[in-house]
């Protein structure tokens, strides 16, 4: 996250930056700064913390000046103080850039750059490309006249792997060149001035003409308007929209609900959440966890609700891979069931908020006993990262949906590396089995964006309206798609109030199989796996009891799809990740049966987003 607003224009840039970036605050509140041109150059303020400490700084020595770059940050790489605060400018200060996102090769960039001359103030990813730019810059000088600063921007990235939305101005030009992959990026086109910004709320009081800019585009903002390339330099067209989304509905980016805004954004919140970390041509895994992994014995990992659910996945993954003894306890469970904990256990607490209550007391139990420990966590600054010895955040960005969707896919993902550190650590892993595992996990975002396919959610839209008004479901799946089927059920109840039971598939007939009759839809996640001819004997014994199959299968298995009454196919995906890629299927299904009922996604009755009581 981090939030990035451009102007150029007539009006006081200063205004237009500042406002714009009161709105984009909920994408991070580590850092924030401007840029602004005026006659003499570029001038640079930047404070840490809220945004409410550089406004009375800038109260105090206002900057005229009608072009401008401002930042909002939500620290990745280097401390969130004034120095690692963007906009970053180069060491003559007549360059100045903002980015969001993350530079994978950034230190490799660095020690060539350094080596060449260029001398950093800051920590951070993105100073390095305020010097690479630079270089271009110098390369696109012929007789020493005014160099291209577009052509500049677009060699520089060539030479970049990672997420970015970027900013850049030069003082030789009166204009903003912007590029995005990953990071959002959307320009407001007005009259005689144009705006950019990296989500429409902070552009509302000024346009409502919008062209939200693709991922490989760069654009050059002038006065008169703008121009699109491609990252090749080819010229590229896109649609101006006509944004008439109210306030409201503008910070739900154009769909209904926060939710599903929130289903939506799980390519990007992955991205977030996996960039940087995994490196599969080295297999390393550098999550910048102070604690030793080769130290533990055993893990105990805790949590509430949805990240419940992920800790179950996690589980699976880190026996299976770094073969260490994980248990996986209900924090309000773990606290009075006096657990045993020793100097050897890894506590891991996972929390979209860092502040449920039970879970922050869980933490505090283990402690106690002597466990190091290690929070996995959506919410910077939260109670919980404040007393944890190492924190992973996801990144997946602020959820507002009470319903947890994107936080749980990137705490799974977060699981998935942490899996993948043991067992680097620990050698449990061959070298290809290593890679492979890494690759897989780096095609999440893909297969996700895949499984997000209109045509994909136009399938489970039908699948849910025609059994919307079953009285109770049942979700059945497998080993490390076990957790997927109680977190399908989990969703179904917490929105549609339809009651619904996971359950490990083999477990059904102790118990819930007295429930199948005609009227009983039964979602069972059976997807490529080495137990899936289990699983397809347990959807028989669903059949031979009359129940309605919904089979969750592996794109291209038509063979099973003779034992369902309906199929939703998913991307196929590497059994140790799929979770993450077949859980968006379900979340899409108790969407869709929710809404059908007319009830209130965003606010399920009876929850709260960040339960703070016992
Ligand atoms: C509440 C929310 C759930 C969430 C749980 C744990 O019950 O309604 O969606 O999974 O708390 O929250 P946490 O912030 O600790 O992940």
């Amino acid at each position: 996250m981090c939030g990035i607003v451009g102007y150029i224009g007539t009006r006081s840039a200063q205004d237009v930056l500042m406002s714009g970036l009161a709105k984009l605050e909920y994408r991070g509140y580590d850092s924030a700064g401007v840029a602004i041109m005026d006659g003499q150059g570029i001038q640079v303020r930047k404070k840490a913390g809220k945004l409410a400490n550089l406004s009375s700084e800038l109260e105090g020595a206002p900057l005229p000046g009608t072009l401008g770059i401002g930042h909002t940050r939500w620290a990745t790489h280097g401390l969130p103080n004034d120095t690692n605060a963007h906009p970053h400018a180069t060491e003559d200060g007549r360059l100045v850039i903002i980015h969001n996102g993350i530079i994978e090769n950034y230190l490799t960039l660095k020690a060539s750059l350094v080596a060449r001359g260029h001398v950093f103030k800051s920590e951070t990813d993105s100073e390095v490309l305020a010097h690479l730019i630079e270089e271009k810059y110098e390369q696109t000088l012929v007789g020493g006249q005014v160099g291209k600063l577009s052509e500049a921007v677009r060699l520089a990235l060539g030479e970049v792997r990672g997420a970015y939305g970027i900013v850049v101005t030069h003082v030789d030009h009166r204009e903003i060149v912007a590029a995005r992959t990953v990071s959002p990026l959307v320009m407001g086109v007005g009259q005689g001035e144009m705006f950019l910004a990296s989500d429409v709320p902070a552009l509302l009081p000024y346009t409502r003409q919008m062209v939200f800019l693709h991922d490989g585009d760069l654009v050059v903002l002038s006065d008169d308007g703008f121009s699109i390339t491609d990252l090749a330099g080819n010229a590229v067209t896109r649609e101006i929209d006509q944004i008439d989304w109210d306030a409201e509905a503008a910070e739900k980016g154009g769909y209904d609900t926060y939710m599903l805004k929130e289903i939506f954004e799980q390519p990007v919140a992955l991205t977030n959440t996996l960039m940087g970390r995994l490196h599969d041509e080295t297999g390393e895994v550098n999550l910048d966890i102070g604690l030793d992994p080769g130290s533990f014995k055993r893990i105990s990992i805790i949590a509430c609700g949805t990240a419940y659910y992920a800790g179950l996945v996690g589980e699976y993954l880190i026996e299976q891979l770094a073969r260490i003894p994980v248990e996986v306890d209900v924090a309000s469970e773990y606290r009075y069931r006096n657990p045993l904990v020793s100097g050897d256990t890894l506590a891991i607490v996972i929390s979209q908020s860092g502040e449920t209550i039970d879970t922050l007391e869980a933490l505090r139990e283990a402690k106690r006993g002597g466990a190091r420990t290690l929070g996995v966590i959506n919410a910077k600054g939260s109670s919980m990262t404040r007393e944890l010895d190492d924190t992973l955040y996801i990144h997946a960005g602020p959820e507002i949906g009470v319903a947890s969707t994107k936080a749980y896919t990137s705490m799974v993902g977060a699981m998935l590396m942490l899996a993948l550190w043991l067992a680097r650590a620990r050698g449990t892993q061959s070298e290809a089995q290593a890679r492979e595992l890494l690759h897989a996990a780096r095609a999440l975002p893909r297969l996700v964006e895949e499984a997000l396919a209109p045509e994909r959610v136009e399938r489970i839209k039908q699948v849910a309206e025609k059994y919307a008004h079953a009285r109770d479901y049942l979700f059945l799946g497998r080993g490390v798609n076990a957790p997927t089927a109680l977190e399908g059920a989990l969703k179904l109840k917490e929105i549609s109030y339809i009651h619904a039971e996971g359950y490990a598939a083999g477990e059904m007939k102790h118990g819930p199989i007295a429930l199948i009759d005609a009227q009983l839809p039964v979602v069972v996640v059976a997807t490529e796996s080495r137990l899936l001819e289990k699983t397809i004997s347990n959807v028989q014994e669903v059949r031979a009891r009359a129940g309605k199959v919904i089979l969750l299968l592996s794109d291209g298995d038509t063979e099973n799809a003779q034992h369902a009454d309906d199929v939703i196919y998913v991307p196929r995906s590497h059994e140790m990740v799929s979770p993450i890629v077949n859980v968006v299927a379900l979340q899409l299904l108790s969407y869709f049966t929710a809404t059908a009922l007319g009830k209130d996604v965003d606010k399920p009755r009876n929850l709260a987003k960040s339960v703070t009581v016992e």
